[in-house]
């Protein structure tokens, strides 16, 4: 169902009207609510639906309310996301053409990429609400207000990395694990170690498969920002190896 579920998904945070989003919310929610019914009255597919359903916090179980609103969360957060780190990823490597060719002949180095192409390309902004007034730096914050810590930037920290705006995939391993494109602290994304073999697997196969990508010289790359940017059409030739 990848095509509909994209196609709720990216209607959710991107359709003109709230109407339209929010319907797109509800077919999501729809959805989900007969998956769970379907596995309540048949358990057995062994995925991560019936876990949750036999799962116990405290020696209770979740109840399905609880566990489609666990589904919505990844539903809403691991599908676009991956999306957006991919065409970013591209993106680089079509305006880089060397660093694509070390890629194309050296696969193997695409694993340790990964964590640089998601600093470099850090595209989620969070967003916190302050508890209680406080000082920092000489800025007062105060209590309701509401905090976006851009991460695009916070992960390009010059007193953090050095030559932050260069792709280096043999920074040290401090540096490595620094970057917030993940968030930090205790809500860091539940699904950073899929996002990032998702992201690996789809590079080394497009390796595999062209040996060059550059972008297209007359047709225009077009993006959103937001809290979560991505870019919406990344027109790119690429060149396909003959196997
Ligand atoms: C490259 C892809 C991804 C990026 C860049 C990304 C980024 C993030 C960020 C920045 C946060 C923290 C938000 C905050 O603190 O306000 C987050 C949270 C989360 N992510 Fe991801 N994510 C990705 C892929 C995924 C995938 C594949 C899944 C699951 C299938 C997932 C599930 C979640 C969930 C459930 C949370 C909320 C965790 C919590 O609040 O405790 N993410 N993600």
């Amino acid at each position: 169902m990848l095509p509909q579920f994209y196609a709720w998904e990216t209607g959710f945070y991107r359709a003109p009207t709230l109407e339209e989003r929010l319907a797109c919310g509800q077919q999501i929610a729809l959805h989900l609510q007969q998956v769970v019914d379907q596995h309540q009255q048949q358990p057995g597919a062994g995925d991560i639906v019936d876990l949750l359903l036999a799962a116990e916090v405290d020696g209770e179980r979740l109840s399905a309310e609880e566990v489609q609103g666990i589904a919505y969360l990844l539903f809403l957060a691991g599908i676009d996301t991956v999306a957006s780190m991919l065409s970013f990823t591209v993106l680089h490597l079509a305006r880089n053409p060397d660093q694509y060719a070390q890629l194309h002949q050296n696969p193997e180095a695409i694993g340790d990429s990964v964590d640089e192409f998601l600093r470099l390309n850090a595209f989620i902004s969070l967003n916190r609400i302050c508890e209680q007034d406080i000082e920092l730096e000489d800025v007062l914050i105060k209590a309701g207000d509401n905090v976006v810590i851009p991460s695009a930037i916070t992960s390009r920290d010059p007193q953090v990395f050095g030559t932050p705006d260069t792709f280096d995939p043999d920074r040290s391993r401090g540096e490595q694990n620094r970057h917030h494109a993940f968030g930090a602290g205790a809500h860091k994304c539940i699904g950073l170690h899929l996002a990032k073999l998702e992201v690996r697997v789809v590079l080394e196969e497009f390796c595999r498969r062209a040996s060059a990508v550059s972008l297209s010289p007359d047709r225009k790359i077009k993006g959103h920002g937001g809290t979560t940017m991505g870019l919406d059409a990344l027109p790119v030739d690429i060149k396909w190896t003959t196997q």
